[in-house]
């Protein structure tokens, strides 16, 4: 099972690219720019990424963005990333990144987009990996810092599919975002939102009627509404699940309690993702096999979650095809 899991053709579709940054290039690059970080090791980093909940992350996670600062350090974040999703046999990979964690501290939108595209453009041709960027508002901010990010992100339109929504959900309904994202769809970006992970599910029913979103990125919440879980299985709406994060934020005690298993076999459209791996304690693989080792399933079962992201991919039909051809070929030729 270990070995079809590792092998087996996967599409990521909710990844932080701030949350990649693993403890040693965020040594190298406090080094390279003369940033303070306070650590003096990576184990000593290692160590303080014990967290009880989502916002005990993210004190830790903005802190760590702060080693970025130019167009290379966040090209040498992306490809470092890639070089994983290439070990893991990831095919496509639809990437969020928080401008404002950026902009914030005055590091500039197209500093941060052009590293990060750049390293996307070379994966496509030097690894075969597919990409989109999604870019995120973060929710602790006001509404005028959203529109102000929306305004920069327009001269870059061709290089991003999607507006997101992520950061503190607790106090930061999606009601607050509602004229943003109206504006964003106006500017022709698909929507999707964090919703449901440490939130209510009625978070999850307010995103999908106020923001129109077509994904929602965790969702895990949804079974406190059985209505809402019948309209989800109805309308096949992707959920964007990360069991590792899940753990690590405390929103399940063990991966046995995890209820992804349980809402692919209800019939949601469930998929697997890695979240912020460098801080989760895994990339892809270890998500599948995290899963996999709580709750024993078939082959087809574990192949269903590939084939359940890319339906809930941002790419063309052509290319969905091609991607179903070749995750179908893979379980026929070793289940
Ligand atoms: N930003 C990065 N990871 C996140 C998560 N799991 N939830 C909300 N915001 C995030
Ligand atoms: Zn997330």
């Amino acid at each position: 099972m270990k070995q079809f899991i590792k092998a087996l053709p996967k599409v990521e579709l909710h990844l932080h690219i701030e949350g990649t940054l693993e403890p040693e290039l965020m040594f190298e690059l406090a080094q390279r720019n003369g940033v303070e970080i306070p650590f003096q090791s990576c184990d000593e980093i290692r160590a303080a990424y014990n967290f009880h909940n989502l916002q005990s992350f993210l004190d830790i996670y903005y802190q760590g963005a702060d080693v970025l600062i130019h167009e290379q350090d966040f090209f040498d974040l992306t490809w470092a990333y890639l070089l994983r999703c290439q070990q893991d046999n990831v095919l496509h990979t639809e990437i969020f990144f928080d401008p404002q964690t950026h902009t914030d501290r005055g590091i500039s939108f197209d500093t941060a987009i052009n590293g990060i595209h750049r390293a996307l453009e070379q994966a496509k041709l030097e690894l075969g990996i597919s990409s989109k960027l999604i870019m995120c508002f973060l929710r602790h901010l006001d509404e005028t810092s959203a529109f102000e990010t929306l305004r920069q992100a327009l001269p870059h339109k061709d290089k991003i599919i999607g507006v997101g929504l992520d950061s503190s959900e607790l106090g930061h309904p999606p009601q607050k975002f509602e004229r943003v994202f109206q504006r964003a769809i106006e500017h022709g970006f698909i929507t999707v939102a964090h919703a449901g992970e440490e939130g209510p599910a009625s978070n999850i029913q307010d995103s999908l009627e106020l923001l129109k979103i077509t994904r929602i990125d965790h969702g895990v919440r949804c079974t406190e509404d059985r209505a809402l879980v019948e309209q989800l299985v109805e309308n096949r709406t992707p959920l964007t699940v990360c069991p590792l994060s899940n753990i690590k934020l405390k929103v399940f005690d063990e991966m046995g309690q995890h209820n992804i298993v349980e809402l692919m076999r209800q019939g949601l459209c469930v998929t697997i993702n890695s979240d912020d791996p460098a801080y989760f304690g895994g990339y892809m693989n270890d998500n599948f096999l995290a899963v996999a080792g709580a709750h024993p399933m078939s082959e087809t079962e574990i192949a269903q979650f590939t084939l359940n992201a890319i339906e809930a991919s941002f790419i063309g039909e052509d290319e969905k095809a091609r991607l179903n051809r070749i995750t179908r070929e893979y379980l026929a030729n070793n289940a």
